[in-house]
């Protein structure tokens, strides 16, 4: 089957976009756009190619995906559009900077600050949606479909939610309020609740679980 990989690019040293068709060949159903990646000249960014990384995530036929999990075969007329991610600045073709995702996980204090009891939690809300959460990897699609979340703004958007889980666990009252008011700053006065994060997640993350259970501990101060 012959595809027409269309792809809007940039280069590095410049602004200019424009649209580039490269005619690409395979016979195997099963191949991903990812994989047909590999074979052009185009700059684009990817590590796992087994959907883990987050790393190859880009505008797929007008739906934020993640190359390395879409196959060829879904594009109709064997015509695959490709763009970097909208809400992102573009370093040049498929590569956006991301950084703003670190930055805000920094802002909101993602990092433990007291020896993990996972004995003590065994009970928790935070037990319950920790493994889930620890799915989350950074890809940054549930931004870029958040009619709420724009870059340099308040609202952090769903990114940050499944590592804002262990405020449940966070028993040091101090660390705790300092917590809850992050996150009442950055995630849950910004979100409209369309929850377009939860229908894009490609780890099928249920945001919109998490962020019921961190309004009732954060925000009603309901802990049991
Ligand atoms: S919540 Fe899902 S869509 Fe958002 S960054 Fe994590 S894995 Fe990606
Ligand atoms: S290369 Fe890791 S998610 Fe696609």
């Amino acid at each position: 089957m012959k595809y027409t990989l269309r792809i809007y690019r940039k280069k590095r040293s410049s602004d200019e976009r424009y649209w580039q068709d490269f005619i690409y060949e395979s016979t195997d159903e099963n191949e991903t756009v990812a994989n047909a990646l590999t074979k052009i000249d185009v700059k684009w960014e990817c590590s796992c190619m087994q959907e883990k990384c987050g790393a190859c995530a880009m505008i797929i036929n007008n739906t934020p995906s993640l190359a390395c999990g879409y196959k060829l075969s879904r594009c109709k007329n064997g015509i695959c559009k490709l763009e970097p991610l909208r809400k992102f600045p573009v370093v040049c073709d498929l590569i956006v900077d991301r950084s703003i995702l670190h930055e805000n996980l920094k802002t909101m204090k993602i990092w433990l600050r007291q020896d993990a009891d996972f004995e003590k939690d065994k009970d928790s809300l935070y037990r319950e949606l920790a493994y889930e959460s620890s799915e989350c990897i950074q890809c940054g699609l549930c931004l870029e479909v958040c009619p709420n979340f724009y870059l340099g703004g308040d609202f952090f958007g769903a990114s940050t939610v499944p590592l804002t889980l262990r405020l449940l666990s966070e028993s040091d009252r101090e660390n705790f309020i300092e917590n809850a008011k992050l996150y009442v700053k950055h995630e849950f006065e910004g979100c409209g609740k369309s929850f377009a994060c939860k229908a894009i997640c490609p780890r099928h993350i249920d945001t919109e679980r998490m962020m019921v259970k961190l309004n009732r501990v954060a925000v009603w101060k309901r802990r049991k």
